[in-house]
């Protein structure tokens, strides 16, 4: 098969097509210094203030509408198949100030400017969603909770945020024109369709970067290049790339992989694909696991959202990866792949020690599954963190409580996950034992804390102290104790 070495996108309307060394600038730069496109800011570099923000459409997910994302923590290369609106793309056809613009203006929703493009593209953002439901507009004017909602991840220090909202609040949306109609033409849709059945080779010194697009292309390239990484959107590596200087060198992406971005529902179980976005699994599990829609909500932007992926946060194997615990009470199975087969890893195994797991080189995560809790089960979910939205936790608690038939508030079996109190994120069986059987009362929670603190071994860090995380560990289980007793 035929291999491309250049990415190929559309910027505001525009082809690019673009190889090394180019493509492994993040995009924001290649923006900004390649393409004289400054209204693109970069204030964090890091995913946390979402100046940088741009919307995308990848066309491997063309049921979607354009989505915002942080461009600064995003490789060239990863918009391959993409079309991208900046800042300078929002204004009318006409060239008029889009309905956003003209109430940012109207209601003094700017000061020093910084944060404001990436504000009025991710309100564009959330226009351009309402515009493309399929229900049509239910209302002329945007909700301000989902102004709110939207905003997450787009940080102001001057303005305040209440003329942003107020801002977003007077848009009207029976003025707007999607944005979708005037970018992703039927030729341009077409020609980004035809250029990704080809995968893409990029190669230079000290970078190069391999789209397969099948799954034996993948397997194949990884056990000829061991040292390769994989990327899900680079969330995390970009972060390292902008603010410890790591550079970017052998990189490989499933995103040209069809089978990859499927997600299927069984009866009690969820089958997810390596490049699922944490926004996708958040909406697909919205009606069957509520509170797992909840806590997606609370952590990461919008932005990460639409670029994570659940075996991105797998993967990374952080102690306080914000999905870790969750699996873990969810008997989720690590489906892997290479040269050698397939092999799938139960999650209680995949985690060994810090950032470390049972991956082998030369193996890649291709999905993972997990249940569905019963209608006699409760889930809850708790996280701390400085910020209660958009921030990494200090510590991260999941309870599945199976009730037992033979009685109110008698418990049949329990399965406890923590993060952040340990070099993994733990499932707590000794913790779990006690419960079992057992009904819920004050004298079992005495009992149950003590044992939750033998079990669990916490560090101190910038994002708290041991002594810090033990309390919150065991105000989690109190939480529980009350939360679950009243209902
Ligand atoms: Fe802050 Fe990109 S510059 S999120
Ligand atoms: Fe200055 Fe928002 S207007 S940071």
């Amino acid at each position: 098969m035929k291999i491309r070495n250049e990415a190929v996108f559309y910027i505001n309307g525009k082809r690019y097509s673009v190889g090394a060394p180019q493509a492994g600038l993040m995009l924001s730069d290649f923006l900004r210094y390649e393409l004289s496109l400054t209204g693109t800011k970069v204030v964090c570099a890091e995913g946390g203030c979402g100046a940088c923000t741009v919307l995308c459409l990848f066309i491997k997910k063309k049921s979607q509408t354009y989505l915002p994302v942080n461009s600064c923590i995003i490789p060239v290369a990863l918009m391959d198949g993409s079309s991208i609106i900046t800042i300078e793309g929002i204004q009318t056809a006409q060239h008029e100030l889009h309905e956003v613009q003209k109430n940012i203006l109207k209601h003094h929703g700017s000061q020093c400017g910084f944060c404001t493009p990436g504000v009025v593209v991710t309100l564009a953002g959330m226009v351009e969603k309402t515009l493309n439901k399929p229900e049509g507009l239910v209302s002329k004017k945007p909700e301000r909770q989902k102004i709110k909602n939207a905003l997450t991840g787009n940080l102001c220090r001057c303005t305040g945020y209440e003329p942003i909202i107020k801002s977003g609040s007077n848009i009207d949306l029976s003025k707007c024109t999607p944005l979708q109609s005037r970018y992703l033409s039927r030729s341009e849709e077409k020609d980004l369709l035809n250029t990704v059945k080809q995968p893409l080779l990029i190669e230079s010194e000290g970078f190069s970067y391999f789209s397969p697009t099948s799954m034996s292309e993948a397997v194949k390239y990884l056990a000829e290049n061991k040292d390769a990484c994989i990327v899900s959107s680079c969330t995390a590596l970009g972060v390292s790339h902008n603010k410890y200087k790591i550079r970017l060198r052998n990189l490989m992406s499933l995103q040209l992989i069809d089978e990859y971005h499927r997600i299927s529902m069984q009866k009690s179980r969820i089958h997810v694909g390596a490049r699922v976005t944490l926004s996708e699994l958040r909406t697909a599990v919205a009606a069957k696991i509520p509170e797992l829609s909840r806590f997606i909500n609370l952590f990461a932007s919008p932005q990460i959202k639409n670029m994570a992926t659940l075996a991105g946060n797998v993967g990374n194997a952080s102690p306080v990866g914000d999905l870790l615990p969750f699996l873990l009470v969810s008997d989720a199975k690590i489906f892997l792949i290479s040269k050698h087969g397939k092999r799938t890893v139960p999650v209680e195994e995949f985690f060994i020690d810090y950032k470390k797991t049972v991956l082998r080189r030369g193996e890649i995560i291709s999905a993972i599954s997990f249940d569905i809790p019963g209608k006699n089960e409760v889930l809850r979910m708790f996280k701390a963190s400085q910020r209660k939205d958009l921030d990494i936790s200090a510590v991260s608690a999941v309870f599945r409580i199976v009730w037992s038939e033979q009685g109110p508030k008698k418990i049949a079996s329990a399965r406890i996950a923590y993060g952040g109190v340990g070099p993994t994120p733990m499932r707590l069986f000794k913790t779990e034992r006690l419960l079992e059987g057992a009904h819920l009362s004050p004298e079992l929670f005495s009992k149950t804390a003590v044992r939750l603190q033998s079990e669990i071994h916490p560090t101190s860090d910038l994002r708290g102290s041991e002594a810090y995380r033990r309390i919150v560990a065991q105000n989690f289980l109190r939480r529980l104790f009350l939360e679950v007793c009243e209902t």
